[in-house]
Parts: structure tokens; C-alpha cells; sequence
């Protein structure tokens, strides 16, 4: 086992950027900077050009090539400048722009190998009403400025760590932890080892404050961003990947290892996959269809429609162990579900009204005395009427079938993803998905079928 200080010393090796590395990224967004400026000029837009996000704060991680530029407007008239923004960019240049619409717009475009989100927003001073989701990130710059000191390295650790166990970014995909999350962690513990200590020792709920708050917030972690009392830094972060971090936390205390901050890059044996997936009991919904979308709006609606399924499989009476969503945000999208059995039993006890409620007995007696459906009953045991029904699906393939037969809006799968369902979509069971292990979904599945955490040995 190696110190943590030789640990430390061989991951940022591997994960902080060379001098040239910044010196480049440094060049290329002032030169964007530039040319933004000009054209801001042109179109007589009142506002400039700045960077934002990991780069000025010295916390991104080597080999990432991604600058977030923000176009801060002067005033706020209305939302709508926003959009005269873009418009500008997209009339002034040849860049080669794709539009982003999660919450907010914004131009996404690729640069000689680098990655420019182009966000418009506006300046805001700290305790203003905030008019737009991105005004505060120029007070994020400057709040860490003066707070982060020398401790960006211990935010790429952090950072690297939350990649490695999967939980980095607040994306609906992931659900994580945000950058800046990391960078307001390691500012408030001190180190990266400090926020390992403090996670190790989360309970249900956790809150961090800078200064004094009042306003409440009802997720497992709340962290009151420092230049607006009024949002929670970790709001998008989910349940699991909470107490994810915590126990990753605790494991690492104990046995401080190169593993975590190491992405497990050995090749999946597919054919040893594909053996292990027909000793259990899978069925898959592959769906195959391209429809442009967001990928937040996309991985909202997948994480909706799975759930919408595992949750009328449960009521229909199969045990769903566990499900999990693959997509590879375009053209497929695969939903896996892992069953105790994929039978059900054949027969259902279904019961009906206690005794003394006369009227709902009577209903109850005419719907299933000399009905076809029942083996046993009308019956009662102990106050209550009760029949033995036959079921008719007793494959999940069948039920599945049937609940998807009209796309399955019906039972709460969101509407962009019925409409795929009903374009193409196939139940597969168990082996049958072989063809699909490609893309990275055999990566998936053979994490989400070994289920433990690289971490618990
Ligand atoms: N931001 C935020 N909350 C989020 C996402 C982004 O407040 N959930 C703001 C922060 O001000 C952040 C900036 O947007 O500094 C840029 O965000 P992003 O590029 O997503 O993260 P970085 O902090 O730049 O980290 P990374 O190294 O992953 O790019
Ligand atoms: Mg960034």
C-alpha cells in the first residue's frame, strides 16, 4: 500500500496540465474572446466576452478541451437579448454552431480540436436577482479567486475520483457532482483529503454553509452557493450517487489506492458476458430511432420511461430486480431490466370487498362468478371475498408486448419516447441482445449484471 502523499504526487502527474497545455488553452480563448468582442461591436451588443469555468479557476484535468465562454450583457432588458446574441454569432462567423437548449441558449462549436460552449447571460453583482440560470458564473470566477488560493490540484483530484467512480457532473444523465461543487468542497475542507474525512462521516442529509442561511432545501446535500443564498449548489444531485460518494469515501480512507483515480479500461469479454447473462433472468427494450434532442432533455425522458416500465412490471406482478438505461444519445437507446424469474406465477389471488359492504359484494360476485378467467372463488377468508384468477401473460416478453404495443404514454412513458417505441422498437430476452453489445453498452451491462462497486472486496 503507498502513502497517500506518493499517491497524490503519481495521479497529478497523470491529470494536471502541462505549462504548455495552459499556455494554448489560454491563446485560444483569447483569441475567441477577440473575435467575440468584434463582432459584440458590430452588432452594437452592449456587453463582452469573458472565460469562466475550470480554465480561469485552475481546476480542469489534463486533455480536457472544453472552454466555456460566457457573453455578459450590461443590462437586462428581457430574455430575449439572449437570442440576439446568438444570432449575432451565428450571422458574423463561419463557425459551425449546434444549438443547446436545456435550460438556457447557448451555441456549442468545435474549434481547432476544441470544444467552445458559447453562453450568453448577464452581469449580475453578488445579492442581485438573478435574471438568468449563467449570470452567476463571472461571480463564481471571482468569489474563487480570492477563496481557492492554491488548492486547484486538490479539485482535480477530487474531480478525477468522481470521474473514476461515475458521479462527476450534474447532468441528468449522471446526476453528480458539479465543478464547482468540487471547487466549494475542497475550499470549505481545506484539502482533498479533508472532503474524503468530512464525506466519510455524511449522514442522511448534509448542509454546508459559508455564511448564514435561511433558505430550506429538501435534497441530501445542500451546499448555498456563496454568491446566492437562494441555490443550492448540489441540487442536481441524486440520492444514489450521494451516498455513492460516501461510501467510495470511506472505502478510501481505509485503503488509500491508485484505483480510484484510475478508469478501468480492461476490454469486456463479451462472450464471457453473454454466459453470464443467460444464467440470469434479462429482458431488454432496444429502441432504434434518431430524433435530435438535448442530451438533459433526452436522459429526463429515458430515466422517466424506464422507471414508467419497471414500475407496471412490479404491478403486474414480476419481481424486477434492478434496471438500468443505455443510450448512445442519437440513434439507440436500451432498456435492461434484471428479474427474479422472467415467469410469473400463472395464477393471481385478487381480492375483493370485505363481506358486510353489500353493494361492492354484489359487483364483485357478478364480475367473477361463472367467469372464465377464475380457477377458485368466489371465496372468502377470514372477512374478505377473494378469487383465484388465471393470468394470461405469464412471459415478461408478452406483457411487455402488450403494455408497448401502443408506445405505452398510457402507463407514464414520456411522450418523445413513445414515439420512438411505436417508430421500432424490440423486446429482447437474455442472450438475444448479443448483437447490441457494442458502443459501450457491453461495459454497462457487465457493470450493472456484477453489481459491486470496484471498491467493495
Ligand atoms: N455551473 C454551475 N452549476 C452547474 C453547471 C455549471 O454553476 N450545474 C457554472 C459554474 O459557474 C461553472 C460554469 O458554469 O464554473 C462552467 O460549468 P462547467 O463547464 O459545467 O464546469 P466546470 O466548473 O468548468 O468544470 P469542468 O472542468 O468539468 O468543465
Ligand atoms: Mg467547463
Amino acid at each position: 500500500m503507498s502513502s497517500w502523499s506518493e499517491i497524490r504526487k503519481s495521479v497529478l502527474e497523470r491529470i494536471k496540465p502541462s505549462r504548455a497545455e495552459e499556455i494554448t488553452l489560454k491563446e485560444v480563448g483569447d483569441q475567441v474572446v477577440e473575435r467575440i468582442n468584434s463582432i459584440l461591436k458590430k452588432a452594437r451588443i452592449r456587453g463582452v466576452a469573458e472565460i469562466h469555468g475550470s480554465v480561469p479557476h485552475g481546476t480542469w484535468i489534463t486533455g480536457q478541451m472544453d472552454l466555456d465562454i460566457f457573453v455578459v450583457l450590461n443590462t437586462y432588458r428581457e430574455r430575449g437579448q439572449l437570442s440576439e446574441v446568438l444570432d449575432a454569432l451565428r450571422e458574423h462567423t463561419d463557425w459551425e454552431f449546434t444549438e443547446a437548449w436545456a435550460e438556457h441558449p447557448y451555441l456549442q462549436t468545435e474549434i481547432g480540436g476544441y470544444n467552445l460552449d458559447i453562453v450568453p447571460c448577464f452581469r449580475a453583482r453578488t445579492g442581485d436577482r438573478i435574471m438568468s440560470a449563467t449570470d452567476r458564473s463571472p461571480l463564481h470566477t471571482k468569489w474563487l479567486k480570492k477563496n481557492l488560493n492554491e488548492k486547484g490540484d486538490d479539485v482535480r483530484l477530487l474531480k478525477q475520483f468522481l470521474k473514476v467512480i461515475e458521479i462527476y457532473g450534474a447532468e441528468i444523465k449522471v446526476g453528480g457532482f458539479s465543478g464547482y461543487l468540487c471547487e466549494l468542497l475542497v475550499i470549505k475542507h481545506g484539502s482533498f483529503m479533508g472532503v474524503i474525512d468530512a464525506a466519510s462521516m455524511w449522514g442522511e442529509k448534509e448542509v454546508i454553509r459559508f455564511k448564514e442561511e435561511t433558505r430550506e432545501f429538501n435534497d441530501p446535500l445542500v451546499v448555498y452557493d456563496p454568491v446566492d443564498s437562494l441555490r443550492n449548489v448540489a441540487s442536481a444531485l441524486r440520492e444514489e450517487p450521494y451516498h455513492r460518494f460516501i461510501s467510495a469515501a470511506k472505502a478510501f480512507k481505509e485503503n488509500p489506492s491508485e484505483r480510484f483515480f484510475t478508469f478501468d479500461e480492461t476490454p469486456v469479454d463479451v462472450d464471457e458476458l453473454i454466459e453470464k447473462i443467460g444464467e440470469r433472468s434479462l429482458v431488454f427494450v432496444v429502441i432504434e430511432e434518431s430524433k435530435a434532442e438535448v442530451p438533459d432533455t433526452l436522459w429526463g425522458q429515458l430515466r422517466r420511461s424506464v422507471g414508467a416500465i419497471e414500475k407496471q412490471l412490479i404491478i403486474q406482478g414480476f419481481d424486477v430486480v434492478e434496471s438500468t438505461v443505455w443510450s448512445n444519445e442519437k440513434t439507440r437507446h436500451i432498456f435492461a431490466y434484471m428479474l427474479v424469474s422472467i415467469n410469473r406465477t400463472e395464477m393471481d389471488k385478487h381480492f375483493g370487498p370485505p363481506v358486510h359492504l353489500e353493494k361492492d359484494v354484489k359487483k364483485f360476485l357478478e364480475v367473477y362468478t361463472d367467469n372464465p378467467r377464475v380457477v377458485s372463488g368466489p371465496e372468502i377468508e377470514n372477512n374478505r371475498w377473494f378469487v383465484v384468477l388465471y393470468r394470461e401473460h405469464t412471459l415478461v416478453k408478452d406483457t411487455l408486448d402488450k403494455l408497448l404495443s401502443d408506445g405505452g404514454a398510457r402507463i407514464g412513458i414520456s411522450k418523445g419516447i413513445a414515439v420512438r417505441i411505436l417508430q421500432h422498437h424490440r423486446i429482447l430476452m437474455g442472450k438475444s441482445i448479443g448483437p447490441y453489445l457494442i458502443e459501450g453498452f457491453e461495459r454497462q451491462l457487465a457493470k450493472f449484471i456484477r453489481g459491486r462497486p470496484f471498491w467493495v472486496e
